[in-house]
């Protein structure tokens, strides 16, 4: 290819296709299961290409698809360069590449790489070689304290409940911040950080898009003895030095991932899941020399509250166009109650959102406590805001189709191992949002696939379904489905403006092109007087935007 070419083909607006986009995350287990046996599968994705080009969406955003013992829902991968036998082969990811490519779609995939599954070849090596060798370098290894070593190394407590180390048979405690089954690499290691250089080129040179990073302020420890306990870390400050989150040098790790991501035309992207004290430290992660995104989660723990909303907004813009990354918007993902259950409870004040789900969940779904209509309509708000902002929107399956979260999944039925070690802050776990998607209102497990699905289905799927909504313009799917169309002609710059309504309850923006949205978090109708006219989407009622409700106002039209 001649430099002219090469530089006609490295056109800005392919490369930064992230800084806006709709991004769709499928979790692959409970998406579409091709082959009938309760899992979703790759095939499954294939199988439902035109439905996701019909949503309008940029990119989809894939959890683990990775051979794994699923002890964690995929997070503990076995060997993060192929895909699990039982949701298909490394062609089979390779046609749904091209099938979503050919639809306009990019791919993103999800990059564990703070631990590995304790089934992962390294960590079976270590296991057989014993005490004092290379193999157990490549993990973290210590002895256990006490007078005979019997005791953990320290106190520290698993992200999911219980100690953080567990003892193998001769003797040594290895770390693990989640499950017992995700033992925490060791990212000093050299073979390590090479590993992992050689997982982001196997999965790009297969033409993948873009990674999200799970994990990603977790990596690099600093395990100096005598290690702290856990009351001496709680006093440590979160500035870069803290032994175990958030530490400036993992960012020498992105720095050669930024690089192996530049090698490619355009750069593959990334997103950083990193749970960070500030927005400083998390504009960290989202630097140009580093991963380029981080996401932001401040809506996803925030009440369906108008001045939370502005504040969040308007603080998370100032630190995108300060960084030069563009802001991410998050209500739900595989981790938390979905959102049309958070909305639909008593809120709580303050910050609670992402708590008061999980409290319900833990309850065991008391409707008593839940409006699902309410959550619903402002779900619907929610959403239709966030799709108006500035930066990229990371949207959930399920949640296109207003999806509620599964309370009625029984002790035996769940498979999350936040439920079976007791971790206080998800108390049920994560299974209820993470039910297999209805497609058709009858059949075996509502058209997911013809065998039954890996956990159960409520009844009340069935007028959630794809086919149902896809025959409802009222219905959810009809609604994102038209957000998404029109949101390609509203994102340009961007910033947006602040337009006062007079009511601490309402919120209305401007963007630079004219498109206005307004959403009244309120009780009482907000009237738009002659702006009513120029509704595009949303529904006004009598000139007035309705309690819990979100439109969007054209350029051009408005008078
Ligand atoms: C993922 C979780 C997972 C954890 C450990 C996260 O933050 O989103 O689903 O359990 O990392 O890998």
């Amino acid at each position: 290819m001649t430099d002219a070419l090469l530089t006609e083909t490295r056109d800005e607006t392919t490369a930064a296709w992230w800084r806006q986009a709709a991004v769709y995350q499928i979790y692959p287990r409970s998406f579409a299961d091709a082959n009938g046996d309760g899992l979703g599968d790759i095939p499954g994705i294939v199988s439902r290409a035109d439905y996701l080009r019909d949503l309008g969406i940029d990119a989809v955003w894939l959890s683990p698809f990775y051979p794994s013992a699923l002890a964690d829902g995929g997070y503990d991968v076995a060997d993060y360069r192929n895909v699990d036998p039982r949701l298909g082969t490394l062609e089979d990811f390779d046609e749904m590449v091209a099938a979503l490519h050919d639809r306009g779609i990019r791919v993103v995939v999800d990059i564990v790489p703070n631990h590995s599954s304790d089934l992962h070849e390294w960590f079976q090596e270590a296991l057989a070689a014993g005490r004092g060798s290379a193999a157990r370098e490549r993990y973290i290894f210590r002895e256990g304290s006490g007078p005979d070593g019997s005791e953990p190394p320290t106190d520290w407590t698993a992200a999911f409940g219980g100690s953080a180390w567990e003892r193998v048979d001769d003797g040594q405690w290895f770390l693990h911040s989640f499950a017992p089954e995700q033992p925490d690499l060791n990212w000093d290691h050299p073979e390590v950080r090479e590993d992992f250089l050689k997982t982001l080129r196997f999965w790009s040179d297969r033409g993948v898009d873009g990674f999200r990073i799970d994990v990603a302020h977790m990596l690099t420890k600093d395990l100096t003895e005598p290690l702290p306990s856990t009351a001496e870390l709680e006093l440590l400050p979160h500035d870069g030095n803290h032994p175990l989150h958030d530490r400036d040098d993992v960012h020498e790790v992105y720095a050669e991932w930024r690089r192996v991501f530049d090698e490619y035309d355009p750069p593959r992207t990334a997103v950083a899941e990193a749970w960070v004290s500030t927005p400083e430290r998390r504009a960290k992660y989202a630097s140009a020399e580093g991963l380029g995104q981080a996401f932001n989660f401040d809506l996803l723990v925030a009440d369906f509250d108008a001045t939370q909303f502005r504040t969040i907004i308007t603080d998370n813009l100032a630190q995108s166009q300060a960084t030069g990354s563009s802001t991410t918007w998050v209500l739900s993902n595989h981790d938390v109650t979905r959102h049309a259950t958070r909305y639909g409870l008593p809120q709580l004040g303050g910050r609670t959102g992402a708590k008061q789900g999980v409290e319900w969940v833990a309850a065991g779904g008391p409707e008593d406590q839940l409006d699902r209509e309410r959550g619903l309509r402002r779900a619907h708000a929610a959403t239709l805001l966030l799709l108006g902002l500035p930066g990229s929107t990371y949207l959930y399956q399920g949640e296109e189709l207003g999806l509620q979260e599964v309370a009625e999944i029984s002790a035996e039925q769940r498979q999350d191992p936040a439920f079976f070690r007791g971790a206080v802050f998800d108390g049920l776990g994560r299974d209820g949002c993470r039910v297999p998607l209805p497609w058709t209102a009858s059949g075996p497990s509502f058209g997911f696939g013809s065998g039954e699905a890996h956990l159960p289905q409520p009844d009340w799927f069935a007028e959630s379904a794809v086919d149902v909504e896809a025959a409802d313009p009222s219905s959810t799917l009809s609604l994102y489905r038209e957000a998404l169309r029109l949101r390609r002609e509203l994102q340009t710059d961007e910033t947006l403006e602040w337009i006062e309504t007079g009511r601490p309850d309402v919120l209305r923006f401007a963007r630079p092109n004219g498109w206005q949205i307004v959403t009244n978090f309120g009780t009482e109708p907000f009237d738009l007087g002659t702006d009513a006219a120029d509704v595009v989407l949303g529904s006004v009622s009598g000139g007035a935007v309705p309690a819990d409700s979100t439109v969007w106002i054209a350029p051009g039209l408005i008078g």
